[in-house]
């Protein structure tokens, strides 16, 4: 099969053409028709943590070629011909497992979600990393009331308030659209108003505005004083929760500063990366930081850092993904994308030439094809053989 292969030496990753993985007891294998990129997709490529050879690649959807032995007790509904999308960890870790930008693809059968008929397998790949981070933030570690169960005991004390207020920075990000979504949900599951307010350019201020995300107002992040308009639209209060969907630079400190005395917030890049810094002692709490990679259940090590392997994180995974499968409509929808020219040979050219090495202000803005303007609001999708295989 073709994957696209980590060369660590040159920093870049080629078509290669590798054996078709076969799957454990518990795994199924994916042949994949659609994957999405993320920003730590080419962040791990044009800085490398893997050794040459790694499968790159996170986020994919595609349909079950075949299970491994134990799957049909351990899942009587899953078959082969069945349309899941799900995301791996690909080459951004030290740790040695392939990625998904690949034909065909393993993983334990229970970290994927069924993908509705009515769903593109494009639209589809765009959505579990992200969506995943963004419900890891305000459900996991903020301890919003999520619409699901999980085991998660984390509340956040919403008892006694009337309404809350919900900050997302940078909101047309993957991330924060997610996010945005998932606060909708929290607050209907939990009959609690949540007045939500978010930063992003005012060219996404119109779709921010509507459903399914409906911010009650919105700020330009390039204002110098939006956190003054923040604390205004608040009445001068703070606000109970925050997310910063970037997490770079000043960014950190600029969105602790419109928090009320109890908030709260969860950043998604972390201090140890050294993305974003603020001066010893200025922050009332410390960021709430995770990754999305411990709802894979395993060990990590990236950043100077070892995340442990956490039954829990996955637990909350796997929740998260039955609530995606299970409901009669899909409980959220697919963030807009950008369905990329090519397959896995123009990634690294043109995908990730537009994400980057590392930071929003490191992107690409000089390329004039229309498919390489910059990213904003949306996210782009290959898909593998786009000639053979319909969207
Ligand atoms: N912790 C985790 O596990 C985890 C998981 C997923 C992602 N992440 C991280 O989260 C970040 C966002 O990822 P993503 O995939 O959601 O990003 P993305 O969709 O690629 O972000 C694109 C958006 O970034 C906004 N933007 C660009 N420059 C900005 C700036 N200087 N300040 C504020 N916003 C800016 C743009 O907003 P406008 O167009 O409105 O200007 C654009 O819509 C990345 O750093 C990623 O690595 C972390």
């Amino acid at each position: 099969m073709e994957a696209l292969i980590l060369d660590a030496a040159l920093k870049t990753a080629t078509v290669e053409r590798i054996p078709i993985p076969s799957p454990s007891s518990n795994e199924i294998i994916i042949r994949v028709d659609a994957v999405a990129l993320n920003p730590v997709d080419a962040l791990y490529v044009f800085n490398p943590l893997g050794k040459t050879g790694r499968v790159i690649g996170s986020d994919f959807a595609g349909t079950v070629e075949s299970l491994g032995p134990h799957v049909p007790f351990l899942n009587p509904h899953m078959r082969a011909g069945q349309r899941v999308a799900g995301f791996l960890q690909g080459a951004s870790s030290v740790n040695d497992k392939p990625g998904a930008f690949a034909e065909y693809l393993r993983i334990p059968h229970d970290l994927v979600w069924q993908v509705r008929d009515n769903m593109s397998l494009g639209d589809a790949a765009a959505i579990s990393l992200c969506a995943l981070t963004a419900a890891q933030c305000l459900y996991y570690r903020l301890g919003l009331p999520a619409p699901f169960s999980h085991e998660w005991s984390r509340k956040a004390n919403t008892s006694c308030q009337h309404h809350l207020t919900v900050f997302i920075y940078s909101a047309s990000t993957s991330v924060g659209l997610y996010a945005a979504q998932l606060v909708r949900l929290s607050s209907k599951v939990s009959n609690t108003p949540i007045r939500m307010f978010g930063a992003a350019s005012p060219s996404n201020h119109p779709m921010l505005s509507s459903p399914p995300y409906e911010f009650a107002a919105l700020v330009n992040y390039r204002d110098p004083d939006w956190p003054a308009q923040i604390h205004s639209l608040t009445s001068g209060q703070g606000v109970d929760f925050a997310l910063d969907c970037i997490s770079e630079g000043s960014s950190v400190a600029q969105v602790a500063s419109v928090l009320a005395p109890h908030g709260e917030m969860a950043v998604v890049r972390s201090r140890e990366g050294k993305a974003w810094e603020v001066e010893e002692g200025t922050l009332p709490s410390e960021p709430l930081y995770g990754a999305v990679w411990e709802g894979l259940g395993e060990e990590t090590e990236y950043q100077n850092m070892t995340l442990p392997a956490s039954s829990r994180a996955r637990q909350f995974a796997v929740s998260f993904y039955r609530f995606l499968s299970s409901s009669d409509e899909m409980p959220i929808q697919p963030n807009p994308i950008r369905l990329m020219p090519g397959g896995l040979n123009r990634i690294v050219l043109d995908g990730f030439a537009l994400l980057g090495p590392g930071t929003m202000e490191q992107r690409d803005g000089n390329r004039t094809e229309e498919w390489m303007k910059p990213v904003s609001g949306e996210k782009l999708v290959y898909l593998l053989k786009a000639d053979e295989k319909s969207n």
